[in-house]
């Protein structure tokens, strides 16, 4: 089995994720639409001042789940609430064609590299994050990612492929391997063509894509700090205020993890 049947095998299938989201698919009556052919699409989230004050609030972790956030409040600005739905919500039932519930979130910082980028030395680099080198998510298909820039004085960005360029790649057994920080070489041993999109952070503003289908990195600032607030967010069967009382109100908290769908008996999650 190749990484990305074994990914399919244990999330679409055996955590239930394809079976669910047929099912809320097929309850949910609004028109049809998609996300944007290409897997990704840059949106507008907060207001510049909004992204920045939550941007301070951030501690000195690297990485950290969002403890001291109210999440409660933060969903709300961002999908909004009580049938006030934003532009954001808008385009997640257009996409999912279901309702939808977010069901991680951490924070993220990153500073620049404390030497100078060499391709070489960067490629075999143990010292450069995971997500800074071209990448899939693990998770279901069906799961989106929502990237919400907090700041914009640094030069960090997010590298995305379309969802066809990334297809060239993962057919050409590019998940096989170690993560590389660099695909050109990658790409002109296997023929491939691509074309890498750079996402400019402006505060305030986000990314939603599809991590499991789309490469993607985050890209070092070579001045400043890159801080990212991202949102993990499934096809759910009510709305996320419904899913947030039933799950994060009790207690539930993940910073990177899936509930496990068991359809057909009062219970959506089974650990
Ligand atoms: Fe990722």
């Amino acid at each position: 089995m190749t990484v990305e049947q074994r990914r399919i095998q244990c999330w679409d299938v055996d955590g239930g994720y394809a079976a669910a989201r047929e099912k809320y698919r097929a309850e949910f009556v609004r028109a049809n639409f998609d996300l944007q052919e290409q897997g990704f699409e840059e949106v507008d989230v907060f207001l510049r001042a909004d992204a920045r004050s939550l941007s301070a609030k951030l501690d000195e972790t690297n990485y950290l789940v969002a403890a001291k956030i109210n999440k409660r409040r933060l969903f709300a600005e961002v999908f909004g609430q009580f049938g006030r739905l934003t532009q954001i919500t808008a385009k997640l039932h257009r996409h999912f064609q279901s309702e939808f519930a977010p069901v991680f979130c951490s924070m993220l910082k990153m500073g620049p590299l404390q030497y100078k980028p060499d391709y070489h030395r960067l490629a075999a680099s143990a010292e450069v994050d995971e997500s800074y080198r071209w990448h899939v998510d693990n998770g279901p298909s069906s799961h989106l990612k929502l990237i919400i820039y907090l700041n914009d004085d640094h030069d960090g960005a997010t590298a995305v492929m379309s969802r066809q360029d990334s297809r060239k790649f993962i057919d050409a057994g590019y998940l096989e391997g170690e993560r590389l920080f660099h695909v050109d070489e990658f790409a002109e041993e296997h023929g491939i063509s691509y074309t890498p999109y750079k996402i400019q952070p402006k505060a305030g503003s986000g990314l939603i894509f599809e991590p499991t289908n789309v490469l993607h990195k985050g890209m070092y600032p070579t001045f400043g700090e890159r801080r990212v607030f991202q949102i993990g967010i499934i096809p759910w069967g009510e709305p996320w205020e419904k899913h947030y009382e039933e799950h994060w109100a009790k207690g539930y908290s993940s910073s990177n993890g899936f509930p496990k769908y068991v359809l057909g008996d009062g219970g959506p999650f089974d650990a």
